[in-house]
């Protein structure tokens, strides 16, 4: 077995099982912060990613990407449901977006969880040389560095949570609290998207484990866990060279003259997700049309929504009630040639989704909580001329970053409206005042910035910083 001295675990692989059996290996990126954020820096890193490819039961062997080594985790059926759409998306992810749909405590899937769990600190024992660092990603894996701790008292253990840490009354429901907290403290450093987020854990450690902390420091059994926010970003210049190729530009005028140019394009882009808000901006742009304060025919918007954990029943549910919405929406607003929603239910290569930011005069991104968000980072690192509008959720991470975006309550129907008004109506000398500043952020913080920024803090002698390739 070839052993990595930087060993990365997440729950899934950026390649989906599709892509997987004749050994001809691309990136096909699954869609999801995770992978879109990772891809871009591991890819020319020497490392191992561990992670599930997408399959059941499946566990193909797949060969290096540049220097990078995939090791695929096989997932039984069973461990799927308890796993992954169980514990991990039914329990954790609903209580982590602040319970905007009721989390469900099932028994049985604790104990999935954990013998997963156990699987991947395994492979990533396995496969990490002495000294290695070992980076352990998001609230599917939430047990492994405490596992890791036991297994490998060699390494360095890193953890970053994707997803927002819920204030302490919301973590507290949890039936297996004490357990969840300890084993993600089995890290070295924890990494989170805000510093809100550092202070609910710290808040947790000392009233669950009765620990001696600080938002930046927590003292356990004698050991130092270190903890501190690390905003998650894209790979800007991949985005902007995408955005620039002659063919997506030629692809972008396509699609405003097949929108029926020059209507103003509103554009949203999300995995098909309750957290994502996408009834209530659909609300918000129904009641506009219904107002008559917005017109189909100088007016289009564009959903997509790229399907997402299918066989858990909420997701389902979710999208017969966007697809009603939808359907209804364009049934009494749509006219012969001019529907009032383009609604795409499909995945989109990355030319593409380059193509739709650049068609953009609007991206309206209205989750009601959001570990991040890289779609709205997406769409500023495409509008390399200054223009185009961001109507953005408070309740995104984005929003820390961004405040030249317009941003908005999703709660606040009327908010949304008067907001999506505001950036239609806006001067575009104001447009490009707010882009310029949003882009000139953006480009300090970019995706090679926040791995070096966290893994110079996991490892302050900057080898594994170093290590991170161009
Ligand atoms: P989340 O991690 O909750 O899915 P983010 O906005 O942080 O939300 O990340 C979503 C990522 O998935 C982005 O990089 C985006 O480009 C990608 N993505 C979203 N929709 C699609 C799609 N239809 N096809 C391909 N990739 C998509
Ligand atoms: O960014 C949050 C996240 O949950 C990632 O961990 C995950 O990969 C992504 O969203 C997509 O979800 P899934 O892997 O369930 O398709």
């Amino acid at each position: 077995m070839r052993q990595s001295s930087l060993v990365v675990v997440a729950n899934r692989l950026p390649l989906d099982d599709s892509a997987a059996p004749d050994g001809a290996c691309e990136w096909r990126r699954s869609p999801g912060g995770l992978a879109s954020a990772l891809h871009a820096i591991l890819q020319q890193t020497p490392a191992t990613w561990i992670g599930w490819n997408g399959g059941i039961d499946s566990a193909p062997v797949l060969p290096d990407i540049g220097t990078l080594r995939i090791r695929p985790i096989a997932l039984s059926e069973k461990e799927l449901r308890g796993y992954y759409e169980g514990f991990a998306n039914s329990t954790l992810w609903p209580l982590y977006h602040d319970a905007v749909e009721q989390p469900v405590f099932h028994r049985d899937w604790f104990q999935t969880y954990r013998d997963v769990n156990r699987r991947f600190a395994e492979a990533a024992a396995e496969v990490a040389e002495p000294g290695a660092a070992i980076w352990v990603q998001d609230y599917h894996l939430q047990l492994v560095p405490g596992l890791l701790r036991e297994l490998r008292p060699d390494v360095l253990i890193g953890f970053f949570l994707h997803v927002p840490f819920p204030p302490p009354e919301l973590f507290m429901q949890l039936p297996r609290r004490t357990e969840l907290l300890t084993g993600m403290l089995g890290a070295d450093l924890v990494g989170l998207q805000r510093p809100q987020a550092a202070h609910n854990v710290a808040q947790l450690a000392t009233k669950l484990l009765g620990a001696q902390a600080t938002d930046d420091q927590i003292t356990l059994d004698g050991r130092v866990v270190r903890t501190g926010a690390f905003p998650v970003s894209i790979d800007v210049s991949e985005m902007a060279a995408l955005a620039a190729r002659p063919d997506v530009v030629k692809r972008a005028a396509k699609m405003r003259a097949d929108l029926g140019q020059p209507r103003r394009v509103l554009l949203s882009v999300d995995r098909l997700d309750y957290t994502k808000g996408i009834e209530h901006r659909l609300t918000a742009y129904s009641e506009l049309l219904r107002d008559g304060r917005v017109k189909v025919r100088d007016t289009v918007m564009v959903q997509v929504a790229v399907p997402s954990r299918e066989r858990v029943d909420s997701y389902r549910v979710l999208r017969d009630r966007i697809e009603g919405e939808v359907g209804r929406i364009n049934g009494e607003y749509g006219r012969v040639g001019e529907p009032a929603i383009h609604y795409l239910n499909q995945p989109f290569d990355r030319a593409d989704l380059a193509a739709l930011y650049l068609t953009a005069d609007l991206m309206v991104v209205t989750p009601l909580r959001d570990g991040m968000n890289l779609v709205a980072k997406e769409y500023v690192a495409a509008r390399a001329d200054g223009t185009g509008a961001l109507v953005l959720s408070e309740f995104a991470g984005a929003a820390a970053e961004f405040e030249h975006a317009f941003l908005v309550n999703p709660h606040d129907v009327d908010g949304l409206k008067a907001t999506l008004l505001s950036a239609m109506g806006a001067e575009p000398a104001d447009l490009r005042r707010r882009m310029r500043a949003m882009r000139e952020h953006l480009s300090g913080h970019d995706i090679l910035a926040w791995a070096r920024a966290y893994l110079t803090a996991l490892d302050h002698t900057g080898r594994l910083a170093a290590g991170l390739l161009r």
